[in-house]
């Protein structure tokens, strides 16, 4: 007698069975993904990892009990089962499937687990509230586009591991609990029970450890590691997420760039078979500001941005909003649509309307337009607010922005920032509305010389772009103390498709000169002791210059996947509002469990 079909191991995978198994007596084993009656004789859809098979259920061979309840199976049963493969018959090739030209014939099945009734059907073509799908993300991670989805993910980590081994690097873990890192974000805090009144910080990313791991001589780190940040959430961050976190000691931003490019090119050539374009285009931060309003721009189309204050300043404009702002030290950017004139009506144009709107929306104060039209003997510009400027004027805002008739003007006067940010996030709205971006380009951009300081108006203090330990531009050491503004560091972004992959920099490892960038971020002696004193102290025995960058893997996969969200490149992701809707994380604790970490919440005192 056969042992049950439980205990007996399968033969292959549901998407594996071939003609080359015709006349072979198979297990199986797999979920019922479809079932369905044809004259009496039932068929049953197989599902595993690897995809489906069809197993005929046939009443001449099955005993009659055995047959009547393989007809009243759900979809999701877990099933095992015994058949022999063999050719489909003749007009019922389905050339669609990896297994359609072949079926398995009954002999003996078993139900291992049934299913109730589902919360939403398991395929391809139903669209299920996103909600629905991430309370039950085990049957939404079903699907065989999810389970694709995180197979490419484990194969890009095996193709990154194989690089970066072959180049020297070593894969060391660092903790999980630790102190607060400077990233700029909140931290995710953990109380310490053995030190009552304490907590350790879960690492908004491993930065820290990696310059010390490089003051230890370990010359090449890479860790693929999870970092928390608790910050607003949008589409493109999680609260946990994942970065390739990679340091080198005595590197130079130009190796350091090869070396990541050599990396992403083996990427894109086993995922895509696209041979990327090395070495990729380098741009500087302030060029990338000016051309595209945004440090990580979108190059997969034009419509870039023209400086027109000079062109305005040189006489022969009577509107005062330019004319004060001017005087203000603000700057003119303008974007020109080709053949807009036609396309914008005045209702989408004139104040309430929707690109003003949405230029507010992003910071600028209002949005000036012109439509560009031939006359006689030269193009001018039309609107309503024209008659302010003469035509020498209006002739060297054509000359600057290069419109040609029929061209439509867009204007944002605003401080150099402000400006290029509206008029950046305008340009890509344009872009998408305007069908100007091609989805199967991936254009990769290193963006350089970033400011080393922000100005936070609120706070009125200067902040790191980066993080306190990105070294000055060596041209601009001397401004440290005189223009702290004006200072540009060793850091760096890539930028792809519109969004940055990854940043990093050189770091400083001479302890003056990290004094002296604290100072300029108005950390005192005392805070940098308190926060950082492991570093400096490190750094007094010999530490080697260094340098580093990490990649967001989640939005690494989500673009080179064509995805929408990087929730779709996560296993179990969390929502907009940081909430796991599996799990039902975050969630109320015992009162005991909070006594023991020495904690009252106020939150549930309110309550
Ligand atoms: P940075 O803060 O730029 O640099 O982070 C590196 C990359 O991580 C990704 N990323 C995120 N992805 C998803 N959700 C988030 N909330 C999120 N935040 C960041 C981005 C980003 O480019 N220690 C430095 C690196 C270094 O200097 O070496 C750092 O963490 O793709």
């Amino acid at each position: 007698m056969l042992a049950p079909l439980e205990s007996q191991r399968r033969s292959c995978y549901c998407g594996d069975v071939r003609t080359g198994h015709i006349g072979q007596q198979i297990i199986l084993k797999g979920w019922v993904q479809n079932h369905r009656d044809h004259g009496g004789v039932y068929f049953v859809d197989l599902r595993d990892r690897s995809g489906l098979v069809q197993v005929v259920f046939d009443p001449e061979e099955l005993p009659a009990e055995a047959f009547e309840r393989a007809t009243r199976l759900h979809y999701e049963d877990v099933l095992a089962v015994r058949g022999t493969v063999r050719h489909r018959p003749e007009g019922t090739v389905n050339p669609r499937l990896k297994t359609g030209e072949v079926e398995v014939l009954l002999s003996d099945y078993a139900i291992l687990s049934e299913s109730a009734p589902l919360p939403f059907p398991i395929d391809e073509f139903t669209q299920s509230a996103e909600d629905l799908r991430l309370r039950y993300r085990y049957l939404d991670l079903r699907r065989p586009r999810m389970q694709q989805t995180l197979i490419e993910r484990a194969r890009v980590n095996g193709i990154i591991r194989r690089a970066l081994d072959a180049e020297g690097f070593i894969e060391i873990e660092t903790p999980v609990l630790t102190r607060s890192t400077p990233e700029g974000a909140r931290d995710f805090l953990v109380p310490s029970r053995l030190n009552p009144g304490t907590f350790y910080a879960l690492p908004q990313s491993p930065q820290l450890f990696k310059q010390l791991l490089m003051v230890a001589g370990m010359d090449r780190y890479y860790q693929i590691v999870r970092c928390f940040r608790d910050e607003d959430l949008r589409a493109n961050r999680q609260p946990e997420f994942t970065q390739l976190d990679i340091e080198m000691a005595f590197v130079t931003p130009d190796e350091l760039f090869e070396i990541m490019e050599r990396m992403l090119t083996a990427v894109f050539r086993d995922v895509k078979g696209i041979d990327l374009k090395t070495p990729f285009d380098r741009m500087t931060y302030a060029e990338a500001m000016n051309r595209y309003g945004s440090d990580k721009p979108d190059r997969r189309f034009k419509l870039e941005l023209h400086d027109i204050t000079a062109a305005v300043r040189a006489g022969g404009c009577e509107f005062k909003v330019f004319v004060d702002l001017l005087g203000q030290g603000g700057v003119l950017r303008a974007l020109v649509v080709p053949g807009g004139g036609e396309k914008f009506s005045n209702t989408q144009l004139k104040p309430g309307g929707e690109l003003p709107t949405f230029a507010e929306r992003h910071g600028a104060r209002g949005l000036a337009w012109f439509r560009t039209v031939q006359d006689d003997s030269a193009v001018r510009l039309e609107s309503s607010i024209s008659k302010f400027f003469d035509a020498a004027c209006q002739a060297r805002i054509i000359e600057a922005t290069g419109a040609g008739a029929g061209d439509l003007i867009l204007i944002v006067a605003d401080q150099p920032i402000a400006s290029a940010q509206a008029l950046g996030q305008l340009r890509l709205k344009l872009g998408r509305d305007l069908g100007l971006i091609p989805n199967d380009e991936f254009n990769f951009c290193w963006i350089t010389d970033f400011p080393l300081l922000e100005w936070n108006a609120d706070e009125k203090r200067w902040f790191s772009m980066h993080h306190p330990f990105t070294m000055p531009h060596p041209e601009d050491w001397d401004k440290l103390e005189s223009d702290p503004g004006a200072v540009r560091s060793l850091a760096y972004d890539l930028a792809l498709n519109g969004e940055e992959l990854g940043g990093g920099s050189i770091r400083i490892h001479r302890r003056d000169l990290q004094e002296r960038a604290f100072r300029a971020l108005g950390i005192g002696e005392d805070e940098a002791r308190m926060k950082f004193g492991f570093l400096m102290d490190a750094f007094q025995y010999g530490a080697p210059p260094h340098g580093g960058i990490a990649f967001g893997m989640d939005r690494l996969m989500r673009l080179l996947l064509g995805l929408d969200s990087i929730r779709d490149v996560i296993a179990f992701p969390k929502t907009q509002t940081g909430a796991c809707l599996m799990t039902s994380a975050p969630a109320e604790v015992d009162e005991a469990q909070l006594r023991e970490l020495s904690i009252r919440s106020t939150a549930r005192k309110e309550k």
